[in-house]
């Protein structure tokens, strides 16, 4: 991680209810944040196949059964908790996670300047 980072809101924690999805750009770089299982995960929104944004439509980025993370263009699935593909033209790569934290009710990221 570069060290010249500095944490960003990106949205509310109560924004993040369960299989939604928040869409942000930090440092001119696409990413998305969404709330699993409890816990807050955050990617860079560039598929590893091709290097292209994952969703077609805005804040839409999970499969039909909200189980993982899909890109619209090919259709690679990838985990929500660490982003890795498990089904695609990219399986074994992986997306890029950003840290995260809360803070008094909002969602902070990290993403290199
Ligand atoms: S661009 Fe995402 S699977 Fe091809």
């Amino acid at each position: 991680m570069n060290s010249s980072a500095s944490w960003q809101v990106v949205c509310r924690r109560e924004e993040l209810a369960h299989s939604q999805v928040i869409e942000f750009t930090v440092n001119e770089t696409p990413g998305f944040v969404l709330a699993h299982q409890g816990k807050l995960t955050a990617f860079v929104n560039r598929c590893p196949h091709l290097g292209i944004e994952l969703n077609w439509m805005p804040g839409r980025f999970l499969d039909a059964n909200q189980s993982f993370i899909q890109c619209a263009t090919h259709g690679a699935l990838f985990t929500i908790d660490q982003g890795q593909c498990i089904v695609g033209p990219c399986q074994g790569d992986a997306l890029t996670v950003l840290n995260t934290r809360e803070q008094d009710g909002e969602v902070l990221v990290r993403v290199p300047a």
